[in-house]
């Protein structure tokens, strides 16, 4: 039997990201040198925004949490403009101060010469560093349109680890608009597993707009199986999701009772 996710649907996007704001600054303050899983994307963008507010107008210190990022996409050099390491970069490790030894980014292996290893060196590596981090103490996630979570894409078994993937055609799609055209984005990434994220202590989700409607019913209310990856998180002990009306209005919940 799985675990029923708790799912929190609010009227505005902000009341998500200050709630989880909240949830992680109090975590920062019990524990100093905390590990967060870092997603990247439109979803979450703004929860960061949130966190560097903190910082600035409550001393919030970020200065020994230790992150890791989902995923990276390969053949990017790490300053190129669709590049998540620069995306991170710019608003989270910088704003937030997060010190320059303790980021992490999927593609960039662990050693200063990890230019010349192959990838799934640099993937064993990245499992490797998360170990001897003490493993990831809270994940924040968004999910994909076709319920990828991380670079996870349809089908994906429960237990896979950091790897090598193909991006599927609506990854692709969607990162269009920051690569300029289809034809420039990657077409191979690497991402942690669903059985790495899994191993996050607390796991919290956002999702958010119209868009998200039909896989976040699916997630949350399909089979739970690889042809939905996010399906997985509902057998997580702490789990959180929130999700804006747009997002919740086809999950059954959100549905009128049929009249009798
Ligand atoms: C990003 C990531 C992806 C995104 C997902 C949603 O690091 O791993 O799984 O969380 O594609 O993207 P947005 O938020 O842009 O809709």
């Amino acid at each position: 039997m799985t675990t029923p996710p708790e799912t929190i649907v609010v009227g505005r996007r902000e009341e998500a990201e200050a709630d989880l704001a909240r949830e992680i600054a109090a975590l920062v303050r019990e524990k100093p040198r905390v590990v967060l899983g870092l997603a990247t994307g439109d979803t979450t963008a703004g929860l960061y925004r949130e966190l560097a507010r903190l910082r600035r107008e409550e001393d919030l210190d970020f200065g020994r949490v230790v992150t890791f990022n989902l995923d990276e996409y390969l053949g990017l050099a790490p300053e190129h403009p669709g590049a998540f390491a620069r995306w991170t970069r710019e608003r989270v490790f910088e704003p937030l101060g997060i010190s320059e030894g303790s980021r992490h980014v999927p593609s960039w292996g662990a050693a200063a010469d990890s230019a010349s290893w192959t990838i799934s060196e640099r993937c064993r590596a990245y499992e490797e560093s998360l170990r001897e981090a003490g493993g990831i103490d809270l994940q924040i996630l968004g999910i994909g349109r076709n319920g990828h979570i991380a670079f996870n894409e349809p089908p994906t078994p429960r237990e896979s680890r950091t790897r090598e993937v193909r991006l599927h055609a609506w990854t692709r799609e969607d990162a269009a608009r920051v690569f300029g055209s289809l034809g420039e984005v990657p077409t191979r990434a690497i991402t942690i597993g669903i059985g790495t994220i899994l191993e996050a202590r607390r796991i919290r989700v956002l999702a958010f707009g119209s868009r998200k409607a039909g896989i976040v019913a699916r997630a949350l209310e399909g089979p739970v199986g690889p042809e939905v990856p996010a399906s997985f998180l509902r057998g997580h002990p702490d789990l959180r999701i929130w999700l804006d009306r747009e997002a919740a209005r086809e999950l059954d919940s959100a549905r009128p009772a049929p009249r009798s």
